[in-house]
């Protein structure tokens, strides 16, 4: 109870329920929210401290902007639905806010438009080195298993495009990504599709901000060429995943397309699967399924990983007192 009524005692004042009713539609740094709610910045700042504070709203630190968000806990942003319920649809001054917000998203969909085009070739010729993208898609929408619901976690998630495939099977889905402008063409292609359960955070997938067993399934999706650990990514997605969860691995066969080294930074040329399943059962996760999608000169993978459903502890105790009964 006195957590509600810590809840309920930040949020009773006009400001702070313009900003948790803004917050309910996306992600905002402090002069964004300056801007929609004509303020001065210590004045929103104290109020944003207020909410932090309550649990009701959480920073998430960007490079060096930090972008302020609705928490992750479900009951407390069930609470504020419900408060933010009881203010008329017809409200001026949460419609002259809301006005204001959509002249933002539409300045961050020019920004984050204008990044598209300069990269968009690029990422075009890379597509044309593998099988096309819909079959991708279609193959990682059936490999994920039914059973998976909950909470995402797509690491590298880019322009979010795994988010907006498989992110509406889930409760909640999280992309993650270190690249500034990629997080700002995620975030608006999430808010303008209406992926509300879906959000974007800035990560290094080699730290991940998230606690011990927090995701029933993750994604990396054309990530792990990138990186030149790809068992530290592997170990911390072991990490956050629940026992039992599972994480879908897309990449490339091994190939000798040297020119993706210098032309487009790609650290590994490839992997195979005995190499995919020895990163996975050096941290608990055992391959599952693989799939081949044959392609020239590019050959796209999907390797599926499960998580083993007994914590690694209960099963040490076990063997252990087998040992002892034997
Ligand atoms: C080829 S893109 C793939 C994006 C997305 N998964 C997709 O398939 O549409 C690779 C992404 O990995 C991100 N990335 C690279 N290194 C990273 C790191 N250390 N932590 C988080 N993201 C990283 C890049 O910024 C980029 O957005």
């Amino acid at each position: 109870m006195e957590e509600t009524l810590r809840s309920l005692r930040a949020m009773a004042e006009s400001t702070r329920l313009r900003l948790l009713a803004l917050f309910l539609r996306g992600d905002f740094t402090v002069s964004e929210l300056v801007g929609m709610l004509g303020q001065s910045q210590p004045r929103v700042s104290r109020h944003l401290k207020i909410l932090c504070d309550a649990g009701l709203i959480e920073r998430a630190p960007e490079g060096s902007w930090v972008f302020y968000r609705l928490s992750q806990d479900r009951c407390r942003v069930e609470l504020i639905r419900q408060i933010l319920r009881q203010i008329p649809f017809d409200d001026s001054t949460i419609r002259r806010d809301i006005e204001r917000l959509e002249r933002v998203k539409e300045a961050r969909n020019q920004a984050a438009a204008e990044y598209f085009r300069k990269n968009a070739s690029q990422w075009d010729k890379i597509r044309t080195l593998h099988v096309d993208e819909q079959d991708v898609d279609n193959a990682v929408v059936s490999m994920m298993p039914e059973a998976a619901s909950g909470t995402l976690l797509d690491i590298g998630t880019g322009t979010g495009h795994m988010l907006k495939l498989l992110g509406g099977r889930f409760e909640r889905a999280e992309g993650v990504d270190l690249s500034h402008e990629m997080l700002a063409l995620a975030r608006a292609n999430l808010a303008d599709q209406g992926f509300d359960n879906c959000g974007v955070r800035s990560a290094d997938m080699y730290q991940l901000p998230h606690d011990p067993e927090s995701f029933d399934a993750a994604v990396i999706h054309q990530v792990l060429h990138f990186s030149d650990s790809p068992t530290l990514v592997i170990a911390e997605v072991a990490r956050v995943l629940r026992p039992g969860g599972h994480v879908l691995m897309v990449d490339f066969a091994p190939h000798d397309v040297e020119s993706l080294r210098e032309e487009f930074q790609h650290r590994r040329l490839g992997f195979d699967d005995s190499e995919i399943g020895q990163l996975c059962a050096a941290h608990d996760l055992s391959l599952t399924d693989t799939h081949r999608l044959p392609g020239d000169p590019l050959t796209v993978v999907i390797w599926l990983a499960t998580k083993s459903p007994m914590p690694r502890i209960d099963r040490d105790l076990s063997g252990s007192q087998s040992v002892l009964t034997a």
